[in-house]
């Protein structure tokens, strides 16, 4: 198959880490490596136990040139290279092919064998292509286990349709060798605007603690400022995500600051200055307890309690305000439920900010948790109204404005 000269050219000089689970197709994962090679990339592999009983150790070394790591257990391995580090020291992983017991075991975080655990380790980004009979493929756990994949930003490539080596026909071909050259090298050949730019994004809830085992919340999850963390990254931007508690995965490529509190996000957020941009995505508590309680409060006999609330620092104005250390561009969110882009507009002046994102919150909107947003963007006195949207749709378009705004500020004048 002919190739385009432009994307192919971005794997010179990129490492691969190509883990070979077990399947017919694992003869394949030879051909990916001659081509990956002979477009300039760098090739390590790993290889499971049942990837070992379709190809050999050998040949994976003979083509890649490299060593080839199988035993999480082996103490040279480990003393040469760990797994942590050989989970890092790529710039993409890829799963080639990918199992339909490989895919289960990286959608449930499993970590049983080298291969599982690297995946599970490490910070890179991930393309899989899956190769497997086509009623496992379609299996609605398989299809399920896909989806937990997908929506945590792992890419995939295929499967194709076509005649099966168990005879039958349909979808769970492992896409050809060329095609997944042309993935990675799609992946490696993506712009990156931000390239040399620093973000910093809030993300998720935060959690203010009324006693040792309660605390204040809110309902965010986390998915429209994780995704956000996730777009920046991928545009090249140094990315630090400072979350509340939330049930997500850490993003790939993206350095990850967990705090519990306003008053901890706030710090942790001074400390990732200085950056050219920061968003703002979290629900922050707006108040916490005047003072927390030393000990579990006790139900007692009264049939009324009243806590005494504190306002909590403003994270999105002290960044706004943080004279030097200001970001170039500092963009807030504003959730609302009536009147949102009046009442945003008003929000962004009063904290300061250059851009808000409006969104509306109304419980029938699904906005706090659910996967998709509406939202309206505010720069100075031009409003922006997008149509519904995935919350991962909302971060790329935001991110290109960003870097289209970064970029322009760059251009002399
Ligand atoms: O997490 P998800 O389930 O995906 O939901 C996404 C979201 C609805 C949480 C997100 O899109 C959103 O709207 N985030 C802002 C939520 C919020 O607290 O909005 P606000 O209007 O109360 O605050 C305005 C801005 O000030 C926000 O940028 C907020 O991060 C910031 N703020 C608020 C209070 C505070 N003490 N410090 C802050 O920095």
């Amino acid at each position: 198959m002919a190739q385009e000269p432009s994307k192919i050219e971005a794997l010179a000089g990129r490492r691969v880490l190509l883990v070979v689970t077990g399947g017919i197709a694992a003869y394949k994962a030879l051909e990916l490596i001659r081509l990956l090679r002979k477009a300039g990339a760098g090739v390590r592999c790993v290889l499971t136990r049942a990837g070992s009983e379709f190809v050999t150790p050998l040949s994976l070394q003979a083509l890649s040139g490299d060593k080839v790591y199988s035993d999480l257990f082996s103490l040279t391995d480990e003393s040469e290279m760990g797994h942590i580090e050989l989970s890092r020291a790529a710039d993409l992983v890829v799963v080639a092919p990918a199992s339909a017991d490989f895919l289960a075991k990286m959608a449930h975080g499993r970590a049983d064998d080298l291969a599982s655990t690297v995946l599970l380790a490490t910070d890179k980004e991930t393309l899989v292509a899956p190769s497997m009979n086509v009623r496992m493929w379609q299996h609605p756990a398989t299809q399920a286990n896909l989806a937990t994949l997908r929506q945590r930003g792992v890419r995939f490539v295929g499967p194709d349709d076509g005649d099966m080596a168990c005879g039958e026909y349909g979808p769970g071909r492992m896409a050809e060798p060329a095609a997944i050259q042309t993935a990675i090298a799609g992946y490696f050949a993506q712009p990156r605007p931000l390239a040399g730019r620093s973000a910093l994004v809030t993300s998720g809830p935060t959690h203010e603690p009324i006693d040792p085992v309660r605390y204040i919340a809110n309902r965010s999850s986390g998915k429209q400022g994780h995704a956000i963390a996730s777009a920046l990254a991928r545009l090249g931007a140094a990315t630090t995500l400072v979350t509340g508690p939330t049930a997500l995965a850490d993003p790939a490529g993206v350095t990850v600051r967990r705090v519990e509190s306003a008053r901890d996000m706030l710090a942790a957020c001074r400390d990732a200055l200085p950056v050219d941009v920061a968003v703002c995505a979290a629900a922050v508590a707006d108040w916490r307890m005047a003072e927390a309680a030393a000990h579990k409060m006790k139900r007692g006999d009264q049939a009324e309690l009243s806590l005494r609330l504190q306002q909590n620092p403003d994270i999105l104005a002290a960044l706004s305000a943080a004279g030097n250390q200001r970001p170039a561009l500092v963009v807030g969110f504003a959730a609302e439920t009536e009147r949102v882009v009046e009442l945003a507009r008003a929000k962004r002046a009063r904290k300061g900010c250059d851009w808000i994102v409006a969104n509306d919150v109304s419980a029938e909107t699904g906005t706090f948790g659910g996967d998709d947003n509406t939202v309206h963007l505010i720069a100075g006195d031009d409003t922006e109204t997008w149509p519904r949207m995935r919350k991962q749709d909302v971060a790329d378009k935001l991110a290109e404005r960003i870097a289209e705004r970064l970029g322009a500020a760059a251009e002399p004048s």
